[in-house]
């Protein structure tokens, strides 16, 4: 039995998220936010977060600065007995923060990515991830100093025995430049949204996607998260559908897709079905959206449980 079921390695950073604005900024102007809260951000932390809430034994391998964002970061991942002993501190960038203006379902971001962009190869100790049964790594376009070392992390891991996952997020360059020939075939489960996967993979459907991804990974499990149309996934043989739980009372969407893939992973490490994973983690994504920020709807394991039971009458 290994120590962990999941490590993860990815990028750390705080939100701090603007709520209630009435219209968008313009330049040269001021407007007023109705709240303001300092929370736990990036797609790897909350996800992190959210899987230990789920049950899962994880622990992290990043980078922060030496700075009161760094203190929250830490605070926040160690409360939700995430194990942080492979979170270093960079020698010379600052903890990443990104500012949120919430605005109705939809938001805009400003991230400073900071010491996220430090976390190299050489940072990861091989013993410490022979300690997990599976290794989770996401935002590949926000990470420089890891991204091109991607194959060899996931090959590494796949040579001590762990199965391996991986969410790309969203490129804020744009550009889409990542050897998929490359990594695919290191890859147990592939975790992008729709639109990510399409960008990808140069093609502009799931159906024509499926067909470029199968050249190099015929055995990988794909799953492809399309917001409130559900999502999609694909084992092999056939595409599965999975409807979201739609919750009328949405507060704001930020890390649904991380605590899809917390729920996803979490039921996926335990050996279930692709159907039994994909309600997982859809029932996982809806309750996020109940609370404010990717982790409030995790904070305790009661609150995530009287969400889910009582805005979808299911039982996480
Ligand atoms: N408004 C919503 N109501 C209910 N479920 C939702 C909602 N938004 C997302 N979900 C669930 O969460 C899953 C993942 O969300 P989404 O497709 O937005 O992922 P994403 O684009 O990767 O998100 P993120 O911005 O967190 O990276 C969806 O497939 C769906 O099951
Ligand atoms: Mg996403």
């Amino acid at each position: 039995m290994k120590e962990f079921d999941v490590i993860v390695v990815g990028e750390l950073n705080v939100d701090i998220i603007l709520n209630r604005i009435d219209r968008f900024p313009e330049m040269g102007k001021e407007i007023l936010a109705g709240s303001l809260d300092l929370t736990l951000g990036s797609s790897s932390a909350i996800f992190a977060n959210n899987l230990s809430s789920l049950g899962s034994r994880v622990a992290f391998i990043g980078k922060i600065g030496k700075d009161e964002f760094a203190s929250t970061v830490l605070n926040s991942l160690q409360s939700r007995m995430v194990n942080t002993s492979n979170i270093f501190t960079s020698g010379t960038h600052s903890t990443g923060a990104t500012i949120v203006l919430n605005f109705g379902q939809d938001r805009a971001m400003v991230t400073y990515p900071g010491a996220m962009e430090d976390l190299k190869l050489e940072d990861i100790d091989w013993e410490f991830l022979s300690t997990a049964s599976h290794l989770h790594f996401s935002s590949i376009f926000l990470q420089p100093g890891i991204r091109y070392d991607l194959p060899l992390l996931f090959s590494k891991a796949k040579s001590l025995g762990l199965t391996t996952s991986f969410d790309p997020q969203w490129d804020p360059a744009e550009k889409w430049d990542v050897n998929l020939s490359e990594l695919l075939p290191q890859l147990d489960v592939f975790m992008p949204n729709l639109t990510e996967f399409t960008l990808l993979t140069g093609t502009s459907s799931l159906g024509e996607g499926i067909k470029y991804i199968k050249q190099y990974a015929p055995e990988l499990t794909l799953v492809v998260k399309n917001g409130v149309n559900g999502a999609f996934g694909w084992d092999g043989v056939e595409i599965l559908h999975q409807p979201a739980f739609l919750n009328e009372n949405v507060v704001d969407c930020i890390g649904a897709g991380d605590s899809f893939n917390a729920g996803f992973l979490h039921k996926f490490t335990a050996g279930a079905s692709l159907a039994e994973c994909m309600e997982y983690g859809a029932l996982t994504g809806a309750v996020s959206t109940a609370k404010a920020g990717g982790i409030g709807a995790f904070e305790t394991r009661e609150i995530m449980r009287n969400l889910a039971a009582k805005l979808f009458n299911k039982i996480i």
